[in-house]
């Protein structure tokens, strides 16, 4: 069987022909390169770098021009360290094929800085204990949403529905350092925190900070629930959902 690897994500698919559509970031065969070709190479140690608006990951000498996911420029991306789970390459790429079987939820996490507000798009926000009421979440290090987070100790969460591609869009792909995201939102502001909350989610939750943990290139925050509103009856929003249905 001959094996085919997806260039924008890596995923590797194994079968004569490549996949008709990515299954890992939807992409079509046109981008799938047959691995053996490309082990008749000789072996160079090409570097990876990870775009920080939407994680794409891109090898070569040098980051890319334009991001192919979300389009922003090469200013976006960061070298990934070499090797960072102590696993051989292969394992450990082996293993996050697994980790992609994990489902997710997306979310738009808010927050606040003096009289700014930013949010920005995840799929790390869960229910950690029920009584009492308390959730988490992981903010990469870079974004400008976590920067607000670590200052008021706040953050609001916007439950996307199936139907949220536009807002995915928005608060995921682009950064509050370049765009003002909330101008022309229809959005709530929390009562207790002052984070705003989504009109055209499914509901709104407010959350305390209690713990900060750095995992190095992300802060994992541990927060107490205190308030929450709906606003719509819709399915949510998958992050597998969303990678399949993405245009
Ligand atoms: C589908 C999707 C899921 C994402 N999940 C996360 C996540 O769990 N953690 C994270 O740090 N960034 C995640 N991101 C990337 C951020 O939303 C993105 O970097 C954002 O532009 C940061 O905005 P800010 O700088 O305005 O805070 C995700 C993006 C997308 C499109």
């Amino acid at each position: 069987m001959k094996k085919w690897r997806c260039t924008v994500c890596n995923y590797v698919h194994t079968g004569d022909t490549p996949p008709d559509k990515c299954p890992v970031c939807g992409v079509g065969p046109e981008k799938f390169v047959l691995i053996e070709e490309e082990a008749e190479k000789p072996p160079i140690k090409e570097k990876k770098w990870r775009c920080t608006v939407c994680n794409y990951i891109h090898v070569g000498e040098n980051p890319p021009d334009i991001c192919p996911i979300c389009k922003v420029g090469p200013e976006k991306f960061v070298l990934v360290e070499e090797n960072p789970d102590d696993l051989p390459e292969e394992k450990r790429e082996a293993i996050q094929q697994l980790l992609f079987n994990i489902s997710y939820g997306l979310y738009v996490i808010s927050s606040k800085k003096d009289d700014k507000l930013n949010a920005m798009v995840s799929n790390t926000f869960i229910q950690v204990t029920n009584t009492p009421l308390k959730a988490s979440v992981c903010l990469g290090k870079g974004t400008l949403t976590s920067e607000y987070v670590l200052e008021s100790g706040v953050f609001g969460v916007s439950i996307l529905s199936k139907e949220n591609h536009d807002l995915v869009k928005h608060f995921g792909y682009q950064t509050g350092r370049d765009v003002d995201k909330f101008k022309d939102m229809s959005y709530v502001t929390g009562e207790k925190t002052g984070c705003p909350g989504l009109l055209n989610s499914i509901c709104y939750v407010e959350c305390e900070v209690e713990q900060t943990i750095d995992l190095g290139t992300h802060y994992m925050f541990i927060a107490k629930v205190l308030e929450g509103d709906g606003f719509k009856k819709e399915e949510p929003m998958t992050y597998a959902y969303y990678r399949a249905t993405r245009y």
